[in-house]
């Protein structure tokens, strides 16, 4: 750790990052990017690393989501208003189930190179290198769009500066004052879940008035009247982390000045590869995807390296197995994680393990076994006496017909009608308030002491 430095990624073996043809126009923007602003402050970074070491103890809940990938074209304030609202309403409906804080992190404002499971991809008899995300190449289908481009950094950088910027608005600036909870329903419209929402945001309005009416809070508005709200996005393209990288002169520490917190993929977390080395030296809170080939001796040497002190808040580990080989993989990590005596936040993203191609030709995730995972992820904890501390979603608030299922019933047909994501099936805004209420059930149940399928079976 000490010997650490923000480029000692570079001699270590990496995956899933591009190789630039030109390495002149790389350098400049490596150094164009070092000499911008950092995105995010050490201090909010710190702060959301103390919000999580509560989400690993109960005491608070994580909520992360936002598109698998952020794109170029699907800029505007319009999508960032959408899916801000829809998580502020998810957080709500899970604060009133969970009776805890709930922690709002998007996966927003950096959330823009992917990992691939095939570095080429064919199209009849055509076979190009794979779209790797907006910050790195083209979607388009065409050899020359397929070409990285290191230029594609500094327009990621403007975007995510810009969504940062209204982000920061909409937290502080009375657009998430609690005293509108019923204003955010407009827009539902009548089914089950708008109305649960009704009723929820009707009771949360009675206890600000009765609050309010009893002189509590009347000084404190503050709090009913702005949120905090954090940015996340995968680590995958080092040379823009790297140059993002800044010192923090309070600590002396580096921090990854591209977002609040970043995570390790599920394809880039060799323990001795170029992107777990990068993580290990930032002082931001790190989530790591652990899915199905992830072994115990993995998740052992990978805690040592990335959380050497122990400290509580900065791992998180977010399980991705599938719905159905949750209970095979998850109970013996959880058991390395008590061996070890370690501190982590455990989170459930039950998109990436449930991902099919559908009948129609689209990629798509039913929502039940969304639901599956999650509950199948709630019962291991219970069953193990570890905390289950938050969760892990693609959504959007725009209504797509990306993932099958839900109350509004999505099928296999729909999904051409509105199936706009330049890479995973994300949950639509209908779709993702119903898991939330469904998660709440779960929490709800969890303080009543059982799993709420047990609850209902009794
Ligand atoms: C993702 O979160 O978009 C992703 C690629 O996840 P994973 O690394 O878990 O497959
Ligand atoms: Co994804």
């Amino acid at each position: 750790m000490s010997n650490w430095t923000k480029a000692g990624w570079r001699q270590l073996p990496r995956v899933q990052m591009p190789e630039y043809p030109d390495a002149a126009a790389l350098a400049d923007v490596e150094g164009r990017l070092g000499a911008y602003p950092p995105l995010v402050f050490a201090g909010e970074a710190r702060r959301l690393k103390a919000h999580l070491a509560k989400a690993a103890r109960g005491e608070a809940f994580l909520l992360q989501g936002g598109d698998c990938a952020e794109a170029f074209k699907d800029f505007s304030a319009d999508a960032i208003r959408d899916t801000f609202k829809v998580m502020l309403q998810m957080a709500m409906v899970l604060t009133y189930g969970a009776k805890v804080p709930v922690i709002k992190v998007g996966r927003m404002a950096g959330q823009f190179a992917k990992p691939r499971s095939a570095p080429t991809e064919k199209v009849g008899k055509t076979e190009l290198p794979s779209y790797r995300g907006d910050i790195i190449n083209d979607l388009e289908f065409t050899p020359e769009a397929r070409i990285p481009n290191p230029e594609k950094m500094l327009q990621a950088y403007t975007q995510a500066a810009a969504t940062l910027n209204l982000l920061r608005a909409f937290s502080t600036g009375g657009f998430a004052d609690m005293h509108r909870v019923h204003a955010w329903t407009l827009g539902f419209t009548e089914d089950d879940e708008a109305e649960k929402y009704r009723d929820i945001a009707a009771r949360i309005q009675d206890s600000i008035d009765f609050m309010e009416a009893a002189g509590i809070g009347r000084d404190s508005t503050h709090e009913f009247s702005t949120v905090e709200f954090y940015t996340s996005h995968e680590a995958l393209l080092l040379e823009y982390e790297e140059a993002l990288c800044r010192l923090d002169s309070t600590s002396g520490n580096w921090l990854a000045g591209s977002g609040h917190m970043i995570w390790i993929g599920d394809r880039t977390r060799q323990p001795d590869g170029a992107h777990v080395e990068f993580a290990s030296g930032v002082l931001n809170p790190i989530g790591l995807k652990c899915g199905p080939s992830m072994t115990t001796g993995h998740l052992k040497a990978l805690m040592a390296k990335l959380n050497p002190g122990n400290e509580p808040g900065r791992l998180t580990l977010i399980a991705r197995f599938g719905a159905g080989s949750v209970g095979e993989h998850l109970p013996r990590l959880v058991k390395a994680v008590a061996e070890e005596g370690a501190n982590v936040t455990w989170v459930c993203d039950p998109m990436h393990g449930n991902t099919i191609k559908s009948a129609s030709g689209y990629k798509t995730r039913p929502f039940d076994s969304v639901l599956r995972e999650v509950k199948e992820f709630f019962a291991v904890h219970q069953a193990e006496g570890s905390v289950p501390g938050g969760v892990h979603f693609e959504m959007t608030g725009a209504d797509v017909t990306e993932c099958t299922g839900g109350v509004r019933a999505v099928t296999d047909e729909d999904l051409s009608d509105r199936y706009h994501t330049a890479c995973d099936p994300r949950l639509n805004a209908s779709q993702s308030l119903e898991l939330a209420f469904l998660v709440a059930e779960e929490l709800t149940a969890r303080r009543n002491g059982g799993s709420a399928s047990a609850v209902r079976a009794g």
